[in-house]
């Protein structure tokens, strides 16, 4: 059996993530109509999806069914789309372009926004609490999902975040927001992957050193593509930490250490996945994917 190429993989798992985010949101066309299109456009059309491919790749080592990974990925992905949607506020970052168009409350208004972010949240554990997922992991995942969006996950990040404006952290402090707005959601993205299929807690236990790895990873790149590279690239404003005065990775650091710090944490994720041989080529590919990224 060959195995399928790495790129068809991702576009292909890709569609299929569209697909099923766009059943799963409300139609435009039902009350209340501007919501429900101001939610459509937030989370469709755009996007890496690598938050969904992270699921897909865990769920294949830990021999899922499609359909069940395909919620989880669905009920992740919404979590993200909200984050991004408050993140992109006047009363937080004050961004006007992501992934290449208007931001919600430019193309619709605050209030709207702040209505999209709530209820794409609450349509997240909607999709995970399906009977679809039902099984002895359901609960544990709602758990998982719901401690990594909030106050000690990716909202108490993005308040780190914010707090932190104008000063200078050090390393420890900024690597605590960085696991914390970032690095969460995309650790559960692993684990809610596994959670779909069979897992050891040996096994578990490597995955989640591994997620861990290439969650912070994947914030420490953020900030070295918005210094390093263009908003055309992006689909979002360039080199708006450093315009904000935000402590990132690379005003600590500098491009260059941040980047070998990306690194370390790759080669420390691939460690992680030893124990797995080929079950594993798919979320070592991921690694790659997240590091070695251009937008
Ligand atoms: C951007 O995430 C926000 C962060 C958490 C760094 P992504 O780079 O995954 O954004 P999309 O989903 O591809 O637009
Ligand atoms: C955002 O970090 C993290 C989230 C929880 C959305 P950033 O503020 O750096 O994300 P971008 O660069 O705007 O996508
Ligand atoms: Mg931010
Ligand atoms: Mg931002
Ligand atoms: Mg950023």
């Amino acid at each position: 059996m060959t195995s399928e190429d790495f790129q068809s993989w991702v576009h292909a798992r890709q569609a299929r993530m569209e697909s099923a985010l766009e059943a799963c949101l409300p139609e435009a066309d039902v009350q209340p109509r501007r919501l429900h299109g101001a939610m459509r456009y937030a989370v469709l059309g755009g996007g890496k999806r690598v938050r969904p491919l992270l699921v897909h790749a865990a769920g294949e080592l830990a021999g899922a069914d499609e359909a069940k990974v395909q919620f989880a990925s669905c009920a992740v992905e919404l979590i993200h789309a909200y984050s991004l949607v408050h993140d992109d506020l006047p009363s937080m970052d004050d961004d006007v372009l992501r992934r290449g168009k208007p931001t919600c409350h430019v193309e619709y208004d605050e209030a709207t926004a702040l209505l999209v972010g709530d209820s794409l949240q609450s349509l997240a554990f909607e999709v995970l609490a399906s009977d679809r997922l039902s099984g002895k992991n359901q609960v544990e995942m709602i758990r998982l999902l719901a401690h990594a969006s909030g106050s000690r996950g990716m909202a108490g990040g993005q308040a780190i975040d914010l707090e932190s404006v104008g000063k200078r952290l050090d390393l420890p402090e900024l690597e605590a927001m960085h696991i914390r707005k970032t690095g969460e959601l995309i650790r559960a993205s692993v684990l809610l992957g596994a959670y779909c299929g069979k897992i050891n807690e040996a096994e578990l236990a490597k995955l989640d050193h591994f997620a861990k790895s290439i969650g912070l990873a994947f914030q420490v790149i953020d900030d070295v593509l918005d210094a390093e590279s263009s908003t055309a690239t992006l689909g979002k404003t360039a080199g708006k930490d450093s315009q904000d005065n935000k402590p990132t990775y690379v005003s600590l650091l500098g491009a260059k250490a941040a980047r070998e710090m990306a690194e370390e944490l790759h080669g420390s994720a691939l460690e992680s996945l030893s124990m797995f041989g080929d079950r594993a080529s798919r979320l070592a590919e991921m690694a790659s994917f997240v590091v070695r990224r251009q937008f």
